[in-house]
């Protein structure tokens, strides 16, 4: 099953699925909106084929998305994992890859969808934050929850600590997803998904 994973920046999320074992998915491509995504040099160090499409490069949202696909197709994915990608995305592009887009998400879903997620966090006092891993919808960070991850908010901490002890548990839980996905062990009903047990047979543990 080919995976191509979406990256923007550091790319420790797509470092954590490359490390890990996935079953019977193999990470075919690495792509980046962003020609300085650190991530891709990662990648590329791993023998993994990467590229850009930058989204400065395109007059809208929709001729973005439309040249992200056709790079994206070339590898003909079974799975597309937004690791870190930090565009939204349009709906037609959501509709294309429907089922099988899933992102990462540095918060517990449905708490703090958007951006700067540990600050939120901090500053509404919770005691507990983590993150999620989603099937993608067209609303943003929104879609079926595959996995989540909580982590204590210590008295502490301030954005860089909260932040490094979530993306721990992202980088548990992201292969995990991909895994499960790759066994075909997620079953989307009724906007739940359910992780149905391992067939006789299957190679997975
Ligand atoms: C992660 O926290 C991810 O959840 C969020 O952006 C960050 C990307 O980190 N969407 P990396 O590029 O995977 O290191």
């Amino acid at each position: 099953m080919n995976v191509v994973v979406l990256i923007s920046g550091r790319g420790s999320n797509m470092a954590a699925l490359l490390d890990a074992e996935i079953g019977g998915g193999t990470i075919a491509a690495v792509i980046s909106n962003r020609t300085d995504a650190r991530g891709l040099a990662l990648a590329q160090g791993r023998g993994i084929p990467t590229g850009v499409v930058s989204h400065r490069d395109f007059p809208t949202r929709e001729a973005f998305d439309a040249a992200l696909a056709g790079a994206i197709d070339r590898y003909d994915p079974s799975l597309v994992v937004l690791a870190g990608f930090m565009r939204v995305l349009t709906p037609a592009f959501v509709e294309r890859y429907a089922g099988r887009l899933i992102n990462i998400h540095p918060s517990l879903l449905p708490a703090f969808p958007g951006l700067e997620t540990h600050r939120r966090a901090l500053e509404s006092g919770v005691k507990i934050h983590g993150c999620t891993v989603h099937f993608v919808t067209p609303a943003l960070d929104h879609g079926p929850i595959i996995a989540q991850a909580a982590v204590p908010v210590e008295e502490d901490d301030d954005e860089a600590s909260l932040a490094a002890r979530v993306l721990e548990a992202e980088h548990r839980i992201l292969p995990q997803a991909v895994r499960w996905f790759c066994a075909g062990r997620l079953v989307i009903a009724g906007g739940r998904v359910r992780v149905v047990p391992t067939s006789a047979g299957s190679r997975q543990p």
